[in-house]
């Protein structure tokens, strides 16, 4: 019989492409995926285990999806990061009624660990982590999953410095999956394991397959996507094939780490018109000594220096960030150097995050969490204060220019206006005649906000 599917992601956009990889495994095994939870037979929550309030909200998902249901009978599944993170919590707390787990390298064992739960009632697991699967083999299907938690979302995006799915304009394309940096703070080694590729070939095919589907933009995705290596191709071959793709306008990518930016890539960007000239470059922290706490492998110097490589090399280029406050034995002076860095760069949007110590990590084992919350909540605020003020500078540095922007999708506030992205991935909401999504125009920028440039369209 057909069984009726509810699933719901958190996380980064790593999780929502998951999401949309378990739909196109299980479609393939007569499932129907329904948009109402309490319509389903099976509810799976797509979860994360990046920062604390992620795992107590699905925990507390967990209760309610019962809770809500007054004793008719559901299965419920746990996938993607918190299954790998916290399986022995999962399997042994009683009081979590959770039917069955699977780890983010496990989707295509979903179909039997459903069946073995309807056949046996008892919790069916499989963790494994692997040194191969990337999932090569499997189309996502795309543009049906959203976030769990619109706020939550906005914290998982942060990987990227890039907006979720502009539907049937940008497609995500998961090129490499897993890490193997071990940052001290990041549970993404052990959640998701070890780093591997995908071959440039099966890459391009997808690219080609989604630019007859319309896609106009893709999105390389990897949780340490510039570390892309497979045989003798590296992430800047990758990119130049996938250019070289009809159809597909631009190209973009998220998560970098800033070890992995040799000239040959910048040059790329540099160069080729179809490489969006946006580099999100995770900062962490300013300071020499925390950087080195935290395995960043870059002191504070190193960091500024590559920026300023960076923007000779790629003139124009736009820089966002990740920032995490309050890490292990942070002192007022070592934040100092977090806020002139900050101030020094000037990235164009920067996304801040207070330390929350996470099982399984480096610094579980060796750093206490020892900033108060408070101090960690002041560090925050002055963060946020610092940068708004500087993307809005930013933004309005615009006024008078004119940018090409892809068309997303119409303006649901103002009729006569229309949303699409500047090759920095500036939002740029503008005033037009109306025109197809996908197609890439010239926009008058006239006026900005901390949140998005504001124009007309230019004949
Ligand atoms: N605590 C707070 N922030 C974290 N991040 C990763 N791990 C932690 C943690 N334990 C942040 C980093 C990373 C972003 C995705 O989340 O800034 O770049
Ligand atoms: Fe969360 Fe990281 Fe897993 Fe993405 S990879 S879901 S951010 S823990």
């Amino acid at each position: 019989m057909l069984k009726k599917v509810y699933i719901q992601t958190w996380g980064c956009q790593m999780n929502v492409y998951d999401t949309e990889l378990v739909k196109a495994i299980l479609a393939n095994k007569k499932y129907a995926f329904v948009q109402d939870e309490l319509q389903a037979d099976i509810v799976m929550l797509n979860t994360c285990a990046i920062r604390e309030n992620a795992h107590r909200k699905v925990y507390g998902r967990i209760h309610d999806v019962k809770y809500k249901r007054n004793g008719k009978p559901v299965k419920i599944g746990i996938l993607g990061c918190m299954a790998t993170n916290l399986r022995t919590d999962l399997l042994e707390n009683k009081n979590l009624d959770i039917d069955f787990i699977a780890g983010p390298d496990s989707y295509k064992r979903l179909p039997d660990l459903i069946e073995e739960s309807y056949r046996t009632g008892d919790k069916q697991f499989d963790l494994t982590l692997s040194e191969f699967e990337t999932y090569s083999d499997v189309y996502p299907q795309r543009g049906t999953s959203s976030y769990g938690d619109k706020r939550e979302a906005k914290g998982g995006s942060s990987h990227s410095g890039i907006a979720p799915e502009a539907r049937g304009v940008n497609a995500w394309i998961a090129v490499m999956r897993g890490c193997n940096n071990f940052c001290t703070f990041c549970v993404v080694p052990y959640t998701r394991g070890r780093e591997r590729s995908r071959s440039v070939a099966n890459v391009v095919d997808e690219a080609k397959r989604l630019a007859d589907e319309g896609f106009k933009q893709v999105t390389l995705l990897g949780q340490n996507v510039n570390s892309y290596k497979h045989e003798d191709k590296d992430f800047a071959d990758l990119m130049e094939a996938v250019s070289r793709v009809n159809g597909i306008e631009r190209i973009r990518f998220t998560s970098p780490h800033p070890k992995d930016f040799p000239d040959k890539f910048l040059d790329l960007m540099a160069e080729n018109p179809k490489v969006c000239k946006q580099i999100h470059l995770p900062l962490q922290s300013g300071n020499t000594r925390i950087l080195d706490l935290m395995n960043r492998t870059y002191t504070k110097e190193e960091f500024l220096n590559l920026v300023d490589h960076v923007r000779a090399k790629v003139p124009g280029v736009a820089l966002s960030t990740d920032v995490i406050v309050g890490f292990s034995s942070e002192t007022d002076e070592d934040f100092e150097d977090t806020y002139d860095v900050m101030k020094k760069v000037e990235f164009d949007t920067a996304f801040t995050f207070k330390y929350s110590e996470r099982k399984q990590t480096i610094a579980s084992r060796k750093y206490p969490d020892d900033v108060p919350d408070a101090i960690k909540t002041e560090r925050i605020v002055r963060l946020t204060e610092l940068q708004k003020d500087i993307t809005l500078k930013k933004n309005r540095a615009y006024i008078g220019k004119t940018l090409d922007v892809l068309i997303e999708n119409p303006s649901t506030k103002h009729a006569d206006c229309l949303v699409g992205r500047a090759d920095g991935n500036q939002l740029v909401v503008f005033q037009s005649e109306p025109r197809a999504i996908g197609d890439i125009v010239p926009v008058k920028i006239e006026d900005a906000s901390p949140a998005a440039l504001k124009g007309t369209l230019k004949d």
